[in-house]
């Protein structure tokens, strides 16, 4: 068979699907429903392409391929019906990938991922996400106006969950000991610049796994973020290299000077702001968090920091009911013996989404420009997530499992994995038409439905919706 896609020629005498040539020819098609090796579940739509033979859109992931097939899966059009997709589903889609409280936070800082790595003692992780985020995390910590939690849903219940003083308290408990993590670091960055813009930037350089030269500078109000930088591999010179030397040890300089340097790239960092106030401290560490995200973009080409372009979906105002599912949710973890700051940490809600780097939704919702609201419902559907405590059969560490309905888009690989590893329950779909769900027959548990697939379902699962703590 000899067909063509986006005008490319490909020869094929085996059956395959739209799909599989793409991937032979290494065109990229979106997939959400589609898992290699099961049958297609042809559900969510994402894939579709154009067969030019007929002006037809098909779905790739289940159109066999024909001798003389002309297919456009590149054309805005094309696009547009992937995008169109993708918004139907974000119509019936009820929660946030990221937690009111990150959304509140003007430096982004994941909170409830830092938690979950406190209370699983990850000192090492929760560190480096502070300091990913934060830079200078005891300064922004001490200086920051506490917008995360005056957004924090906890106050519906009673208090909002004590954030600042929860990292304050871990901050001073543990970047006491050393940072410890030594990698091999491939370019160099030498800092001119100085101020605390500057010594922010190193730390974010750092973090993201550059090596770091910084001339000299101490200041009070950031003492404490300098005792812990000083244990890190960041290096504090105290006089200015050889400017004739420079390119041989490092790959960029970082100036306040508009004057570069030959042979070596330059980013020109704009001083501190004059004032001390909050208001600046904190400009002049996002400041250098842009800067950061410059230079990372520069020598690998990609968005650490840059959140312009995320997709975000969010649920809104929840009543008092949809409060209470976050609340029992949280409230049947065991818990053990705890501290304080622990103690603290459990009354969150854990309201955002665990699936956000990897739910392929809100990715393909990002790249497609997708709007969740053109096709929103009049009244949408109420939070609802179904937990059930794991089963001593399923061997994790984990406790529960749960499975929120809301973020599910019903696209049936869950369902097909349990058929294909013969669980005695598995999964299936209940209800017709938008009513349509994912549960456990029989009136049986998840954990029952899920004793021989759970690992995998959680893998293979497109989005947040099936969740183990
Ligand atoms: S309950 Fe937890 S996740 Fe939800 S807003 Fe408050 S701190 Fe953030
Ligand atoms: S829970 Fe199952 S049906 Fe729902 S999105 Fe995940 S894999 Fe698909
Ligand atoms: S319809 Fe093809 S991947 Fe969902």
């Amino acid at each position: 068979m000899r067909i063509k896609i986006n005008n490319i020629p490909f020869e094929s005498n085996e059956k395959m699907t739209v799909l599989e040539a793409a991937g032979f020819m290494g065109i990229k098609i979106p997939t959400l429903c589609y898992l290699k090796n099961l049958a297609p579940n042809t559900s969510c739509m994402v894939c579709m392409v154009k067969d030019k033979q007929n002006d037809r859109f098909v779905p790739s992931c289940s159109t066999l391929i024909y001798n003389g097939m002309d297919i456009d899966s590149e054309s805005n059009e094309v696009m547009n019906v992937r995008k169109t997709a993708l918004e139907f589903l974000l119509s019936e889609h009820v929660g946030d990938c990221s937690g009111p409280c990150e959304s509140a936070c003007r430096f982004n800082l994941n909170i409830p991922e830092v938690f979950n790595a406190i209370e699983q003692g990850q000192i090492q992780k929760a560190i480096t996400l502070l300091r990913k985020d934060l830079g200078l995390p005891f300064l922004v910590n001490d200086f920051c106006s506490g917008y995360c939690e005056n957004a924090c849903r906890r106050k519906r219940v009673d208090k909002a969950v004590g954030i600042k003083h929860i990292i304050h308290e871990f901050l001073i408990n543990n970047t006491i000991k050393d940072y410890g993590e030594k990698k091999n670091k491939e370019f160099s960055v030498l800092i001119t610049a100085t101020g605390i813009k500057a010594i922010a930037l190193a730390s974010f350089l750092d973090v993201n796994g550059f090596s770091v030269s910084l001339l000299g500078f101490e200041n009070d109000i950031i003492q404490q973020d300098m005792d812990f930088l000083k244990r890190t591999e960041i290096i504090f010179l105290e006089k200015l290299p050889d400017i004739n030397k420079m390119y041989e040890k490092y790959n960029a300089l970082v100036t306040d000077t508009d004057k570069g340097i030959n042979q070596i790239k330059t980013f020109v960092m704009e001083n501190d702001h004059l004032s001390k106030t909050k208001k600046f401290v904190l400009q002049d560490v996002r400041e250098a968090k842009e800067l950061a995200q410059k230079v990372i973009q520069h020598f690998y080409n990609k968005q650490v920091y840059d959140y312009s372009y995320r997709f975000v979906s969010k649920t809104g105002y929840l009543d008092k009911d949809e409060i209470n599912v976050y609340l029992d949710r949280q409230k049947s973890i065991p818990q053990n013996d705890r501290n304080q700051v622990y103690e603290e940490i459990q009354k969150c809600l854990k309201c955002n989404c665990d699936g956000f780097d990897k739910c392929r939704l809100r990715q393909y919702a990002a790249e497609y420009g997708a709007n969740r609201k053109t096709y929103k419902a009049a009244d949408r559907q109420k939070v609802n997530i179904v937990i059930d405590s794991l089963s001593q059969k399923i061997k994790t560490e984990k406790k529960q499992i749960s499975h929120d309905h809301g973020k599910c888009i019903k696209c049936g690989i869950c369902v097909q994995i349990t058929r294909k590893n013969k669980e005695n329950i598995g999964l299936s779909f209940f209800n017709r038409g938008i009513y349509t769900q994912i549960g456990v027959p029989f009136g049986k548990t998840l954990s029952q439905g899920l004793e021989n697939s759970m690992d995998e379902c959680l893998d293979c699962c497109p989005t947040g919706a099936l969740k183990v703590e």
